[in-house]
């Protein structure tokens, strides 16, 4: 091939490396980096049969873009009524999801409307970005974060300013100097993104008196929150703090959500749930035709049959002990170089490596023994995120937990000084 494309591409795309594309210097042995459900976790009897039950019963009506409406006594079709899945997705799915969502957060009154679908979670981020956000406009998100998020903000061209997070999450305190800063470089607030349950990539919880003082700011301020709950679900220890959706009573409480973690990434199924006009912005934003009929239905039928909540249980036991694998083999063997608070739910640890550990020289050496994390910088950039580590527990094999963080710790105390 001779031609090169380099000088047609977009500004956008031209602007820089758009995601992480890891490139470890040596076969990758044990897999710490991604942040994916455990593969014994996934119900593959439940979607093998609901998948044939969805054609056997709905025929080819399960493959269309949308669910078509029929005339009883003709078969014709009539298109209108549910056209609207094209921008918001199965009409069955969102009754479904919603009213696993008011039931489990405790929300009322939420129906259909309230909810968009989209090609996970990582796409609900995308469009509340694209349908709230213009260039200039001023987005809050913590110091660190989801880089996709980021991503996002960026190519829309927002003002992006950070807010400092400790042991309970999001600072409040430093949330209102960067608005007040904002006030004073002339800079709209729209939008905070935020993860409240098992945030990434520290995995701390923000207790409630905290979200309520943010919603209190939020309203102050006037913008909007998203709330990412993608991992509010795997909750293996501790109590339970109610989402911001839940305590919300403003209607300025978006909240990203989807299947990825606690049933499976491949469905790529997720949504938005939000008061009915912000929507139909989403919607208006939007630039596919919606999502999988055949994968909604199945999701549909799994739910009513109730067969999500036991299975996020199941689910939460095998992080439980991953968890507890994870934590026992780093302090067995890093040493006392390694710092951390133990999570009570999601997938990661998130390592603090001591300042005496010649950290790019353990790096290294543990990326040439097949241990694979993704380093701190990925989160908080090149200076803060040195000597940072998120350690995936959630996908890894029992096994190679154990021989994988023993092989991390050996580099770590050897390049201790
Ligand atoms: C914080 C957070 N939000 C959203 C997502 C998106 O997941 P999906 O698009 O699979 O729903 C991820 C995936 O890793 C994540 O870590």
């Amino acid at each position: 091939m001779t031609f090169d494309p380099t000088d047609k591409l977009s500004d956008l795309a031209a602007g820089g490396p758009a995601l992480f594309f890891p490139d470890p210097p040596a076969q990758v042995t044990f897999n710490f980096d991604q942040g994916i459900a455990a593969e014994e976790t996934f119900p593959l009897d439940d979607f093998r049969r609901l998948m044939g039950d969805v054609l056997d019963r709905d025929g080819g009506r399960a493959l269309e873009y949308i669910s078509f409406g029929y005339e009883e006594e003709t078969d014709q079709i009539v298109y209108l009524p549910s056209y609207i899945e094209l921008m918001l997705g199965h009409t069955g799915l969102r009754e479904e999801v919603a009213r696993w969502i008011g039931k489990t957060q405790q929300v009322e009154g939420l129906g259909a409307d309230n909810l968009i679908l989209t090609s996970g979670s990582v796409q609900a981020i995308a469009l509340a970005v694209n349908a709230l956000v213009n260039p200039g406009d001023g987005v809050l998100v913590e110091k660190a974060t989801f880089p996709y998020a980021m991503r996002f903000m960026q190519m829309r061209g927002a003002d992006i300013r950070t807010v400092e997070i400790d042991e309970h999450g999001l600072v409040v305190e430093s949330l209102v100097e960067r608005l007040e800063e904002m006030r004073r470089d002339g800079v709209t607030p729209k939008l905070l993104y935020v993860i409240p349950t098992f945030q990434l990539p520290t995995c701390v919880v923000m207790p409630e008196d905290r979200r309520r003082r943010l919603l209190e700011v939020a309203e102050e301020y006037d913008f909007v929150i998203l709330e990412d709950s993608i991992y509010a679900d795997l909750r293996y220890g501790g109590d339970p703090v109610p989402s911001l959706l839940s305590m919300d009573t403003d209607g300025r409480v978006i909240q990203s959500h989807g299947f990825s973690k606690v049933l499976a990434p491949a469905l790529r199924i997720g949504w938005i749930t939000a008061p009915e006009p912000l929507i139909h912005a989403l919607a208006s934003v939007r630039q596919d035709l919606g999502v999988s009929q055949w994968t909604c239905r199945m999701l549909e039928q799994y739910l009513k049959e109730g067969l999500l909540d036991p299975h996020i249980e199941r689910a939460n036991a095998v992080y439980r002990r991953k968890r507890d694998l994870a934590v026992k083999a780093v302090r067995e063997h890093c040493g006392g170089l390694v710092s951390f608070d133990v999570p009570d739910g999601g997938y990661y640890l998130w390592l603090r490596i001591a300042d005496n550990v010649d950290w790019e020289k353990a790096q290294h050496e543990a990326a040439m023994a097949g241990v694979f994390c993704r380093p701190g910088e990925k989160f908080l950039g090149q200076e803060a995120g040195q000597g940072y580590l998120r350690l995936a527990y959630s996908h890894a094999p029992d096994h190679e937990l154990e021989r994988g963080i023993k092989a991390l710790g050996e580099a770590i105390v050897a390049n201790a000084r």
